[in-house]
Parts: C-alpha cells; sequence; structure tokens
C-alpha cells in the first residue's frame, strides 16, 4: 500500500489521471488492452473531467480500453445517481471509447438479476480467462469505511467465490457491487482521498481497523491511496499529519 499526499484536490486528481495513463499505456504495451473499472461519487469526478481534455485525451489508448464499474445504484440509467450515467456525461460520451467495449451494469433489471447477469458478462466478454484483472480499479472511500458497494458488517465482504453481489440498502436504491473476490485481482487500485473527514477515515484504515477498506489488497497489485494536505493532516506524521 502506497499513501502519496499532493498539495490539494485537484493534485490528486491530476496525479490520479496521470497514473491512469500511465497504467492504460503499459496494459496496452504488455496485453494489448486496458480493462478500467469506474466508481461513483464525487472522488472521480475531477479525474473523469481530466481524462476527457487535453492532453491527457490525447494520450489514452482508448480504442483498446474496456470499461466496467465497481459498483452501481440500482437506478434509471439516465438517473444523477446512476454512476454509468456520471462517467457518461463526464468522461465516456466525450471520448472514442467503442460502445461494445463500455460494460455497464444492467439496472433495468432488479438488483439480484442484474447482479448475475453483469458477473455473467465480465466472465464470458470481459475477463474469459477466469481471472478478474482489472488494469486500474478506481474506488472511492465511504464516510463508513466502505468501498463499491461493500458496507461494514455486510455478508458481501466475506463473499469468495462470487465476482458481483446485488446489496439491498435500507436507505436509498439497492446496489450491485463487485466483491473483493474481484475487486484484489486488480492490478493497480486507486482510492482519493480529500477533505479531513475522509482522512480522518483513512486514519481509522490505517490504523487497522476492520473497515471494508481495509479489505483491499491486491493478491497480485498495488493500493494507492492519493491524499490531499487535508486529509493528510489528520494522519500519522510520517504519512503527512
Ligand atoms: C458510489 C460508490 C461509493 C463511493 C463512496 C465515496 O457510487 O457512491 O459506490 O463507494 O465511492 O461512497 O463517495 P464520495 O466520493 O462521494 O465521497
Amino acid at each position: 500500500m502506497t499513501v502519496r499526499v499532493l498539495a490539494s484536490s485537484t493534485a490528486v486528481a491530476v496525479a490520479a489521471a496521470e497514473m491512469v495513463q500511465e497504467r492504460a499505456r503499459q496494459a496496452v504495451a504488455e496485453h494489448g488492452r486496458f480493462v478500467f473499472g469506474l466508481t461513483g461519487g464525487r472522488s472521480p469526478r475531477a479525474l473523469y473531467r481530466l481524462l476527457a481534455q487535453s492532453p491527457l485525451r490525447e494520450g489514452m489508448p482508448w480504442a483498446l480500453t474496456h470499461v466496467i464499474w465497481g459498483d452501481e445504484r440500482c437506478v434509471p440509467a439516465e438517473d444523477a445517481e446512476n454512476n454509468a450515467h456520471l462517467a457518461t456525461t463526464l468522461l465516456l460520451a466525450q471520448v472514442p471509447v467503442p460502445a461494445g467495449q463500455i460494460h455497464r451494469v444492467p439496472v433495468e433489471m432488479p438488483a439480484a438479476a442484474a447482479a448475475v447477469s453483469y458477473e455473467e458478462t465480465l466472465r464470458r466478454v470481459v475477463f474469459p480467462d477466469g481471472v478478474a484483472r482489472s488494469d486500474v480499479l478506481l474506488l472511492g472511500l465511504g464516510d463508513d469505511g466502505h468501498v463499491a458497494s461493500l458496507f461494514p458488517g455486510s455478508p458481501a465482504l466475506a463473499e469468495r467465490q462470487r465476482w458481483v453481489v446485488d446489496v439491498a440498502r435500507t436507505e436509498g436504491p439497492d446496489r450491485v457491487s463487485l466483491t473483493f473476490a474481484a475487486i484484489n485481482e486488480a492490478g493497480l487500485v486507486i482510492l482519493q482521498v480529500c477533505g479531513e473527514a475522509k482522512g480522518r477515515v483513512l486514519r481509522r484504515v490505517l490504523d487497522g481497523e476492520d473497515l471494508p477498506a481495509r479489505r483491499v489488497a491486491p493478491r497480485d497489485g498495488q493500493v494507492l491511496w492519493l491524499v490531499d494536505e487535508a486529509a493528510a493532516a489528520v494522519l500519522p506524521p510520517d504519512l503527512g499529519g
């Protein structure tokens, strides 16, 4: 696990975008394609905008990029809460990723069926060799330490076989989420942490509390925490606090 402190939330987004581009090029050079796992929430927005603009836009191998999502809310595809809608608006509508390489969660189905269908797509189309290896997987850090839609106390945290599960929520729409069986096959997981409140959550993770984010530990990959100064201020001194 690497924690990198940057001066501002803008600098965090720039570092994330540059890292995505570096890994994308590397992935294409090594195995001919780039599998990019996207997230929702606020944390990826500036990154999506940067990737959609010059100069990063021109440096990305869009034609060889395959897009998947770490999680999704089961709301209509055009709803502002829909993670694919967010990514489409800010990024995918503006870059030449072939439509057939964008794999959305089928939110028109109930969550349980959508999870089964999404896993089937991932296994058949994106990862036919049976390993869910996204080259870069973006995740966000929830206020309660959740990542993707894997919340504290959820039985989904312990899932070892399925790559995708449905997650019932009492507050808000049901969700579909990758499990750690898939997340921890990623080559690189990037989490952007900005502001003091999120810094406090990261502190709990680094202190060893058994929060979902603590379980992000790719079997054969890396975790990169990109942290702004406001978040770093509440981390242990050797990490910028
Ligand atoms: C989502 C993600 C969720 C998110 C965290 C952090 O779609 O909302 O599933 O895991 O990344 O809740 O959200 P923020 O970036 O908005 O703080």
